[in-house]
């Protein structure tokens, strides 16, 4: 495929587009009757199983998508973007989270320079940074030990961080060593986020982080300033040297703002910020919190086959069956945060109008992500799931809890409970329920529409034996390639995101217009006539 050719106009997109026509006469009923197929849509890859015979694909149509994959040249480009070229052509910058999982004796390049020895001087001064704030070693302006942190950011520089530190809070492990200890993140501008943050802290025992790549981020900015202030007005401005670090790619900015570079946290334009949790951005709160030998274990690195599988079959249901959203489904409370997380994963890098070279698509791209933890999402959105709107989803089990209890008189145990439902539903979305079981079952011949399942919506299923750090840095890992896979083979830029600028310009204008009422009364301006109005209501 030449590079300028899009992959609509391949031979293997339109062989797709109408086998999609012969899988559609089939109910999944039917493909989950043949059980050679089903054995072969089951993985085993370190201890995760993935099943996705619930998919509505047969081995040829796995087959005609590895074909499509290849001629996406997706595996030079993932070998690309693993050899650290610049993929990223509209920011002219390699994409190299990866090298962020590197073990340290490994060789990761950009721009002909080993990245993976910087990598690394990084994680062994976070690795003592957090000890010495952990041990009490690094005090605070009044000499009192930093019990506290509140991680100031927004967008990729909060959702990873936040994911992980939820997912890891009831793990026995994790928790034990974040005893007396307290991690709280402030992303939002408003105000009441800024509150409901501080409120019961206090400046002495509070280290807060400004976790920005570009430290420009108009939110992130105002609420460190906002903080600093929280910090000067009780302890004094020098209080700041002790209580304030920053992690960034702009050490300029950082030391402008009045924080120390040696307090300073690096990370690099080669790693986006939606992909940062593994460095600096992720790794230093949560070391803090629950000591670096526990956090280093969500960073290894992960071999490709999962994600692979997991890019090529989304490819399938949004392109060819035309679906347009994805249900990621945690059967656990600990992933909570997993779905916001690889909301903006997803829906920042794949959210695009343009090929790579910028020619308008005549198909659309990414998918629209949300999730939520079973069983809550059951008494929610599910009924849509069910009788409503057709949305592959992504169930993900866990074979241990990490806070197992058993009570006395219960049937079965709180987590088989939970996990009762996990095994339900996608049977439940794949088989359905015929006007005919129903009228076996008596069922009032005017409820039967009601009540009746049409089935035939695929899920696919991933059973993890149990969620300690390394099992969240696989599953981490997983969903970050499964974006980077889809995006490949759609033939777009998956790591810019000029789709956020926009609206941050116009909020600038507005800004100004704010400013100019409030100091000097004037009137609003060179707007339409709704955001005249508005804004003109707003400021009374
Ligand atoms: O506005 C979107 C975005 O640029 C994200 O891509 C990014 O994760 C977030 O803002 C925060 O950016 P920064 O880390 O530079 O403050």
């Amino acid at each position: 495929m030449a590079s300028s050719t899009l992959i609509c106009e391949t031979q293997p997109w339109k062989d797709l587009k109408s086998h999609v026509e012969d899988i559609k006469k089939t109910h999944l009923r039917e493909l989950l009757s043949d059980t050679d197929r089903c054995k072969s849509m089951m993985v085993d890859f370190d201890g995760i199983t993935l099943d996705y015979s619930r998919q509505r694909a047969t081995p040829g149509t796995m087959d005609k998508l590895y074909n499509l994959a290849e001629t996406a040249h997706l595996k030079e480009k993932i070998n690309r973007m693993f050899n650290g070229e610049r993929i990223n052509s509209t920011e002219n910058r390699s994409v190299l989270h990866v090298a962020l999982r590197a073990p340290r004796d490994a060789v990761m390049q950009s721009d002909g320079k080993n990245v993976v020895p910087d990598v690394w001087n990084v994680l062994d001064k976070i690795k003592d940074f957090s000890e010495r704030v952990r041990n009490g070693s690094w005090v605070g302006a009044t000499g009192k030990a930093l019990t506290d942190v509140i991680s100031v950011g927004i967008g990729g520089s909060f959702l990873g961080p936040l994911f992980v530190h939820t997912a890891l809070q009831t793990d026995p492990e994790a928790s034990k060593c974040a005893t007396g200890r307290q991690l709280r993140f402030l992303a939002n501008v408003d105000p009441i986020d800024v509150a409901r943050n501080i409120a019961g802290l206090k400046p002495e025992t509070t280290l807060v982080l400004v976790v920005s790549k570009t430290f420009t981020t108009a939110e992130t900015m105002l609420n460190a300033r906002t903080l600093r202030a929280w910090i000067s007005k009780e302890l004094g401005p020098s209080a700041v040297a002790k209580h304030m670090v920053a992690i960034s790619t702009n050490l300029t900015l950082v030391e402008k703002f009045g924080i120390d570079p040696n307090n300073a946290f690096a990370f690099w334009d080669w790693v986006g910020g939606r992909y940062s949790v593994c460095s600096a951005v992720g790794v230093l709160p949560l070391s803090i919190q629950y000591g670096f030998t526990v956090v280093e274990k969500y960073s290894t690195p992960f071999e490709k086959n999962l994600p692979v599988l997991l890019g090529i079959l989304s490819v399938w249901n949004v392109s060819f069956f035309g679906y347009p959203a994805s249900a990621i489904l945690p059967y656990s409370q600990a992933l909570e945060k997993f779905a916001p997380h690889i909301q903006q994963v997803s829906m920042e890098s794949n959210g695009k109008g343009v090929s790579i070279d910028g020619k308008p698509l005549p198909f659309e791209t990414g998918e629209i992500d949300f999730g939520e933890p079973g069983t809550n999402g059951q008494h929610s959105f599910y009924q849509l799931i069910h009788q409503g709107r057709v949305v592959p989803c992504d169930f993900i089990g866990i074979v241990k809890s990490q806070q197992p209890v058993y009570l006395e008189g219960e049937v079965v145990n709180n987590h088989d409970e939970l996990m009762s439902n996990f095994f339900a539903q996608p049977d439940a979305l794949a088989y359905g329920k015929t006007p005919e079981e129903l009228l076996k079952e008596n069922v009032l011949q005017h409820l039967v529409p009601h009540k009746t399942f049409s089935g035939n919506r695929p899920s696919l299923s991933l059973l993890l034996p149990s969620l300690d750090a390394y099992k969240i840095g696989q599953l981490l890992a997983i969903y970050e390639h499964r974006v980077a896979v889809q995006g490949f083979i759609w033939g777009i830029n998956s790591f810019d995101q000029w789709g956020v600028e926009l609206g941050k310009s116009l909020a600038t204008q507005v800004r100004k217009q704010l400013h100019a009422s409030r100091v000097k009364g004037e009137s609003a301006e060179g707007f339409n006539f709704s955001t005249t109005t508005m804004l003109t209501k707003y400021l009374k």
